[in-house]
């Protein structure tokens, strides 16, 4: 079969990554999560105190690392120069910080320019908030799967057993990447007008895993 190129964007919390995986083990192909280099961008910067440092220092910075994703069993790890830094770039403080550096274009430009090479033979699932409107616009399946931000905020909730954070917290703090990553200059969170749209507030993770497989067997 010809391979395809699969893009699922959305906000923060939506089942992304968990659908996104799922999808790739089904096709047999590669998942690719974008907001994880983005992470690894940031927590970089962070160690290296240049949270609130000039953007061309973080964009510097990031042009020196080897950003490695790498399948596992639960899921994907993720390295950068060599160190895994999977758990890591799940923290508050990364969290807090990430929309923040997404917001650099120089920073933007080389991880979409990585991207790009990854799905460049086809066969890749990547998820994250510009993949069907600037990362892969000719990916042949585009998903924009959304939810109620209650919805995402305690599905978040469930995933960080032990969190230090408050359901109420995780909604605010989901609320406010949304409202980051949709009203910034560069690349916006945005549905691509060709995208089909999956609100996943009612609906399973395998109910949308089957719903985007039905979309991939209609393009191949
Ligand atoms: O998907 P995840 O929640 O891990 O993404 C973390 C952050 O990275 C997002 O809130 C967004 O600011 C940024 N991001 C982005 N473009 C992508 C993926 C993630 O700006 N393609």
């Amino acid at each position: 079969d010809p391979k395809i190129n699969i893009a699922i964007d959305g906000p923060a919390g939506a089942g992304k990554s968990t659908v996104a995986r799922l999808v790739a083990e089904k096709m047999g192909y590669i998942y690719v999560d974008t907001g994880a280099m983005y992470r690894a961008v940031t927590l970089k910067a962070l160690e290296s105190g240049l949270k609130d440092g000039p953007p061309e220092a973080i964009s510097a910075l990031a042009r020196g690392l080897q950003i490695g994703l790498v399948p596992a069993k639960d899921g994907q790890r993720v390295s950068v120069n060599g160190d895994d830094v999977t758990d890591l770039i799940r923290s508050i403080e990364v969290n807090r910080t990430v929309s923040m550096v997404a917001q650099i274009e120089d920073v933007r430009k080389l991880l979409v320019d990585k991207q790009q090479h990854m799905a460049a033979s086809k066969g890749v699932v990547m998820d994250g908030r510009d993949i069907g409107t600037q990362v892969l616009p000719d990916a042949e399946v585009k998903v924009f799967l959304t939810a109620s931000a209650r919805m995402r905020a305690e599905r978040r909730y469930k995933e960080m057993d032990g969190t230090a954070m408050t359901l109420d917290e995780l909604e605010l703090d989901i609320q406010r990447r949304d409202r980051m990553d949709a009203e910034r200059e560069v690349s916006p969170l945005m549905r691509a007008d060709d995208a089909v749209l999956i609100d996943s507030t009612q609906l399973s993770i395998h109910q949308v895993v089957d719903h985007i497989i039905d979309l991939c067997k209609e393009q191949i």
